[in-house]
């Protein structure tokens, strides 16, 4: 495998597990089970047909994990993450790369809106603002100023209140 190699996105199967967890592990080291996203994710399926990966041949260079979710009983919604890139493979886009892609297939299959808990400063070049505080919560300390949205509906935003918690 040479460095030269093409980048390619695809969605995620079941093979790829381990060597996700592998990437997660490198990234996030031993305090990712904390994140109150977790919380959300605990207990659902590891992966949805809007999980990406890019990948050099066989390596996974990047990876996003998007699960379906609820706000109060709002369906339609989508939490980010993690997102995860291989710190050889920071900086040239792929982390948005893959965000991108699952956007336009989550919008393509109906979806209204993305959550996540996270930077304001990188996730605002895709679209995210943060939510107005106490709109959305999440199950277990969450930052209200690190509670963001993404619109892939223009307007949805104030449909969604309450607490989010995974769609099943
Ligand atoms: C954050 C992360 C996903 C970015 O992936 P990436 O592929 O390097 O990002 P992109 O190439 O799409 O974007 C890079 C740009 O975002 C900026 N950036 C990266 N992290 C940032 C942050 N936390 N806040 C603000 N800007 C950030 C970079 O400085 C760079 O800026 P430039 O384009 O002006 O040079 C990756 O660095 C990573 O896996 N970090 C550790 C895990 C993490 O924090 N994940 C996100 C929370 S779930």
């Amino acid at each position: 495998m040479s460095e030269t190699d093409e980048i390619a996105v695809r969605a995620v199967v079941a093979a790829d597990e381990v060597p996700i967890k592998r990437l997660h592990a490198l990234v996030f080291g031993p305090g990712r089970f904390a994140r109150s996203a977790y919380r959300v994710r605990e207990g659902t399926p590891f992966t949805s047909p809007f999980c990406r990966v890019a990948v050099q041949g066989d390596r996974i260079i990047a990876s996003l994990r998007m699960t379906p979710a609820r706000v109060g009983g709002q369906p339609g919604a989508l939490l980010l993450g993690p997102l995860a890139v291989d710190t050889a493979f920071a900086n040239k886009g792929y982390g948005r790369r893959i965000v991108e892609d699952s956007f336009a297939a989550s919008a393509a299959a109906g979806f209204k809106l993305v959550l996540l808990v996270g930077d304001l400063p990188y996730y605002s070049r895709m679209g995210f603002i943060a939510v107005p505080p106490g709109q959305i919560q999440f199950p277990g300390p969450a930052n209200p100023a690190r509670i963001l949205a993404r619109e892939l509906v223009p307007g949805v935003l104030g449909d969604y209140r309450g607490l989010v918690f995974a769609a099943g």
